[in-house]
């Protein structure tokens, strides 16, 4: 009976978001697209010719829109789940975390990436420090191994819940990034406590 009324508030509040509203009009598989779109915007993310990962991909909308802003892009698309094929984008199904996928990444590029970003996120257990602690091990995973397959002037972009594992975060993408920047997208849901790191420039 509980989770029946969970789930029809969840429908009732999805029908009343313009994002989800948009993302069916822009023909984007979720309305996170806007996150990722508002970063572009104010960090001038993406150029041509660029080499692009994309972590916890699925159902899909990130990797849609770096295969259309990203002329030429050499993307590819990893997540636990498998998703609709995107065009120019190879996709690894699996755990991110496990030796065998990372191999798997690395064998599939000939130079260093330009980008990496990050959308992992734990099946939520609706205890928020739970949640945050489990999202912000990925993120941090995410960073280490960013530090391997990133150029010098690359970037990475990741989600984050902000809770007891932000500084940890933040100080390890300090010593690991020239810059680090925190920032949340106004298409982010506002009752949420997610937000996004932008880190530049490896040491
Ligand atoms: C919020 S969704 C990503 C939405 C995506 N950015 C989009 O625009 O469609 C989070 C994704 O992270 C994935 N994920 C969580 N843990 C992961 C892991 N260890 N390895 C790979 N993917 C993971 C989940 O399967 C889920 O699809």
């Amino acid at each position: 009976m509980k989770k029946n009324r969970i789930s029809k508030n969840w429908i009732n509040k999805q029908r009343k978001d313009i994002y989800v509203r948009q993302s069916k009009i822009d023909g984007y598989r979720a309305r996170s697209v806007y996150k990722l779109s508002e970063i572009h915007e104010k960090f001038r993310i993406f150029k041509g010719g660029m080499s692009v990962l994309d972590i916890g991909a699925a159902p899909g909308s990130w990797s849609q829109y770096i295969s259309k802003v990203v002329k030429n892009v050499k993307l590819i698309s990893v997540d636990l789940k498998k998703m609709e094929n995107i065009d120019n984008s190879i996709q690894i199904i699996g755990d991110f975390t496990n030796t065998d996928i990372q191999k798997e990444i690395k064998k599939n590029i000939t130079k260093k990436f330009d980008v990496v970003v990050s959308d992992m996120a734990v099946n939520t257990t609706g205890i928020k420090d739970i949640d945050a602690i489990q999202t912000g091990e990925l993120c941090k995973e995410a960073m280490i191994f960013s530090n391997e397959i990133l150029s010098k002037e690359g970037i990475f972009i990741s989600k984050i819940f902000m809770g007891r594992t932000f500084n940890e975060i933040i100080e390890l993408g300090k010593k690991i990034f020239k810059e680090v920047k925190v920032f949340k997208p106004k298409s982010s849901r506002i009752e949420s406590k997610e937000s996004f790191v932008i880190c530049k420039k490896t040491r």
